[in-house]
């Protein structure tokens, strides 16, 4: 059969590598510990899905939903968006319902680029950004974190030429991989790069919630003109363990949102009317719960990173994110690192090179994963290194 030569340039998706590669070492019986994939090991609390069970007997939700969403999922967005980030929304032109946010920045990628056309991507990032714009046939222009920038990226390094040509911007904070957060006037930066250059900005606002020692995300929507240039893309995933359940939005630019729309009316036919609504539930609160997850992670970050300088790595512990960003020991690549773990301590930790050319030298631990095999973890890493 012939297919689609898309999909030649397309590298295979990291953590379905990685899945395949644990499946196989547990049916050989090996106790395998992931550090890898940041899929929340803990179950969705009981209250939302006690809410899901009451959405999915009402049958009200049965029917083809629209693609804009109901009306009772973008108020909440907005009135939460108002309450946790001084935000104005607009629930009719300025949200759209997402199936998880990952959906969301694919599909983004075919509502503003085109073949040949440039996007600016993080390196590291998150591999959406730059799988979505290779799938449409546009130029990957990677804008390298570097630690000693905090992990921001330097918009000067890109040339006039490459900013006249770029379409759009991607970022993420707190970001994945890094676990690096705003604590400047990074965001504001990025508004007037936007707008002299005629870009779209596309901020991952994945993590905002898992947020430590007092460190409080803001949106980026929070700096003004930025809903001139941008969307932001919330995920209900991370801080109430929904990963299964596909479910988030986008907010800001309503060019933006309507051009997605057109594309999504094409593609699906909106997202069931039950998680809407269950979603609305969520974000109209309470939040207890995440609190208790902001504890959860801010205490596994601790024993993860005492583990760590056991073992001689004297890793800062991130503000924020569900993961730590480590350099990996002399004499390794990263994959190096990543295959000696897995084949001497059974340990699964993710390849910085995963996220791009620039992970080369780190490799991501996510605390998604009980205190006590966390601390395990870095017990066996530290004797598969004879340390
Ligand atoms: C930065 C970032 N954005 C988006 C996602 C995907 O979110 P969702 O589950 O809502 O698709 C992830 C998941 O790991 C992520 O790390």
């Amino acid at each position: 059969m012939r297919f689609s030569r898309r999909l030649d340039n397309l590298a295979p998706y990291l953590f379905a590598e990685m899945e395949r590669k644990i499946a196989e070492k547990r049916a050989g019986g090996v106790d395998v510990i992931s550090l890898g994939i940041g899929d929340p090991d803990l179950p969705t609390p009981g209250y939302i899905v006690e809410e899901m069970q009451r959405q999915v007997a009402d049958a009200q939700n049965d029917r083809y939903p629209s693609n804009w969403g109901v009306g009772e999922f973008g108020q909440a967005a907005a009135s939460f968006y108002k309450r946790r980030f001084g935000v104005d929304i607009d629930p009719a032109k300025e949200f759209f319902p997402l199936m998880g946010a990952k959906e969301g920045l694919a599909h983004v990628c075919w509502a503003i680029l085109d073949a040949g056309d440039l996007a600016l991507v993080p390196d590291p990032g998150y591999p959406v950004y730059a799988g979505g714009s290779t799938m449409v046939g546009a130029e990957v222009r990677y804008l390298r974190l570097r630690p000693e920038n905090g992990f921001l990226p330097d918009l000067d390094e890109v040339s006039e030429a490459e900013a006249r040509r770029a379409k759009v911007l991607f970022i993420g904070y707190p970001n994945n991989p890094t676990a690096a957060v705003v604590e400047d006037d990074f965001f504001e930066r990025v508004v007037a790069f936007a707008k002299r250059y005629d870009i779209a900005v596309i901020h991952d606002n994945a993590y905002s919630e898992l947020t430590y020692d007092g460190y409080v995300a803001p949106s980026f929507l929070s700096v003004p003109g930025a809903k001139d240039v941008g969307v932001e893309f919330f995920s209900f995933s991370k801080p109430f363990n929904m990963t299964g359940w596909r479910t988030g939005f986008a907010v800001g630019n309503r060019e933006i949102l309507a051009h997605l729309w057109r594309l999504k009316t094409n593609i699906d036919s909106g997202m069931f009317d039950a998680v809407q609504r269950t979603s609305a539930f969520i974000l109209n609160g309470p939040w207890d719960f995440v609190d208790e997850m902001r504890a959860v992670y801010r205490r596994r970050r601790d024993v993860l990173a005492d583990a760590l300088l056991s073992v001689g790595v004297d890793a800062p512990k991130p503000k924020g994110t569900i993961y730590m960003w480590i350099p990996v020991p002399e004499g390794y690549t990263s994959a190096a690192f990543s295959d000696h773990v897995l084949e001497q301590a059974a340990v699964i930790v993710t390849p910085g090179t995963g996220y791009g050319p620039a992970g080369e030298g780190f490799v991501r631990l996510s605390l998604t994963t009980p205190d006590d095999r966390i601390a395990e973890a870095v017990a066996r890493i530290k004797a598969s290194l004879k340390l």
